[in-house]
């Protein structure tokens, strides 16, 4: 028996990575980057879990309603049931590793997050996911040393090995020698989202290129709702991407406001005197673009932070003044800061069943690549927990499946000059530019069946003014397919929003699921599953 592979070294990577190692699994953990560089590291506000320490009468039951809710009730009910009943086990899994969260009498303080009518997110201060990292990555090196996890960092997924619909193993490239093996066995991919089709758009980490997501999508494994792009209201612009500027700011009292009529209009606490600021994000995202196009308004947003007290800027949002004074030289503390909204979260992805099995035998897919948990909108702080508990479920399911009495065969596979393998050559900026210019007039946070069908037009232009090498025409396939998916889901529900369909439809909740069939991009629809009466535990 081969070695599991594991594609990207990020939070759902290393928590399959080690579940594999605590049942005595081996695996390589293959990535273009060392775990520290994983878009994981970027998470800041935190996780979440209905641990009930702040005397809300909180209990799991409250964070499934609230996810499934906020979801637009697109989400596999029974996933999210697991999701949720395991979130507080998965928090004090990340606290016995040693994660500082905030706490009070040595107990965690749980934070206000959008959407969630009960304080249900563990934090360490702001930058959560750099200091979960640490704790996980540490724990994975346990597993390095004892020989379970092999890792290989700089190491470039170039495609999978498929035979008769099974996964036989991966295509991986070294890009420090650029010599090339074939990896037999199982594989996990934890890729990541598609950052990179959007360069400079998304607040996440552009090592998250967008290509094993485009090479498996023209290799025939199944996506779902990829129409599905969560824009956070709360963003600024630095070189190169979006900087997050954490929802903590608003669970902690921040206010967004824009100028009508020369007075500070709080456009959210007058719209939803209910969950005001802390809306689910497509809501508030959406509002803000409906207030800077109204006539009477300014065209820019604020986030009002001046109120907050001190307790607050020098115990749980510290690292957030300091990341806005460095990249916008303002401080929060004394004046309101710009923000406008960025593409931060794929809910669609790989389409996965609730145990990360792929429509391809022996692939499974975690993390953000996949569309698991989050239906047509991701509640802030149930991302580290979907990548967590996802890559220990998929972990789970491939341990089950093992034959007991068969031994690994741990021989090392070699690397090799491969000169015609066509995959490795890298898209060009230019292409990956226009590829995104077109994706972005038609996916943007309002939507219309005239502009996606432009986009698909002014797709289908691009992809014939000229030859394009392989990653790029991947990129092209992946382009159409989001562009469709759109434009066939005629209602508007979450993260899509269509200008002529405003209202959801009974009709639409359902997985868009996106395939290649003889070479053409094909939409379907899939019913969502029936809540089992006793969901599994796991
Ligand atoms: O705003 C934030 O801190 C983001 C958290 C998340 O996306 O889960």
């Amino acid at each position: 028996m081969n070695r599991i592979n594991i594609i990207g070294a990020g939070l759902a990577g290393l928590s399959a990575a080690i579940t594999l190692s605590e049942n005595g699994a081996l695996c390589n953990l293959i990535s273009l980057q060392q775990s520290e560089r994983a878009q994981s590291v970027l998470a800041e506000g935190g996780i979440n879990g209905a641990l009930n320490t702040m005397g809300e009468d909180d209990n799991v039951e409250n964070h499934f309603n609230d996810t499934m809710k906020g979801g637009c009730f697109m989400a596999d009910p029974n996933a999210v049931d697991g999701l949720t009943k395991n979130a507080p086990k998965v928090i004090r899994w990340l606290e016995s590793l040693g994660v500082p969260f905030n706490t009070n009498d040595g107990e965690i303080i749980l934070r206000n997050f959008g959407g969630q009518k009960k304080k249900r997110t563990a934090y360490a201060r702001s930058s959560t996911g750099k200091i979960i990292m640490s704790a996980v990555i540490d724990e994975a090196r346990k597993y390095e040393f004892s020989g379970n996890i092999i890792r290989y960092s700089h190491h470039e997924f170039v495609k999978l090995l498929i035979e008769n619909n099974t996964c036989v193993g991966v295509r991986i490239k070294d890009t420090y020698t650029d010599k090339i093996s074939d990896f037999k066995g199982i594989v996990i991919l934890a890729s990541g989202g598609l950052n990179g089709i959007f360069p400079g758009m998304t607040t996440g980490t552009t090592q998250n290129n967008g290509d094993v997501t485009a090479t498996v999508f023209s290799q025939g494994v199944a996506f779902g709702n990829l129409e599905m792009l969560q824009y956070h209201p709360t963003t600024i612009g630095i070189s190169g991407k979006r900087c997050l500027v954490t929802e903590a700011a608003r669970g902690e009292g921040g206010r967004l406001y824009i100028e009508r009529n020369g007075e500070k209009w709080y456009f959210m606490e007058e719209k939803y005197p209910e969950l005001k600021n802390l809306m689910p994000r497509d809501v508030v995202a959406r509002e803000m673009f409906f207030v800077r196009r109204d006539e009477k308004c300014g065209d820019t947003v604020y986030l009002d932070m001046t109120d907050l007290p001190e307790d607050i800027w020098k115990n749980k949002l510290s690292d957030l003044r300091e990341e806005i004074i460095h990249y916008l030289a303002i401080d929060p503390k004394t004046e309101p800061i710009p923000v406008k909204e960025g593409i931060h979260y794929f809910m669609g992805g790989i389409d996965t069943d609730e145990y990360h099995c792929t429509n391809i035998k022996n692939l499974y897919a975690v993390g953000e690549c996949t569309c698991q948990y989050h239906g047509a909108n991701r509640l802030g702080g149930n991302s580290m927990l979907g990548a967590i508990y996802g890559g220990k479920v998929a972990a789970e399911t491939i341990v089950s499946k093992l034959d007991k009495n068969s031994a690994f065969d741990d021989t090392i596979p070699e690397f090799t000059n491969i000169t015609d393998e066509p995959l490795t050559d890298e898209a060009s900026p230019v292409c990956i530019q226009e590829i995104s210019d077109v994706l972005l007039s038609g996916l943007g946070i309002v939507r219309s069946e005239r502009e996606l069908i432009k986009s698909l037009e002014l797709l289908n232009t691009l992809e014939n003014k000229h030859e394009y090498n392989l990653r790029e025409q991947n990129r092209i396939t992946l382009a159409k397919a989001m562009l469709m998916s759109a434009l066939q889901r005629k209602e508007s529900r979450g993260a899509h929003y269509r200008e002529d369909y405003p209202e959801k439809d009974e009709h639409f909740r359902k997985t868009a699921v996106a395939k290649i069939v003889n070479k053409n991009v094909v939409i379907s629809y899939r019913e969502l599953p029936e809540r089992r009466a006793n969901p599994n535990e796991n």
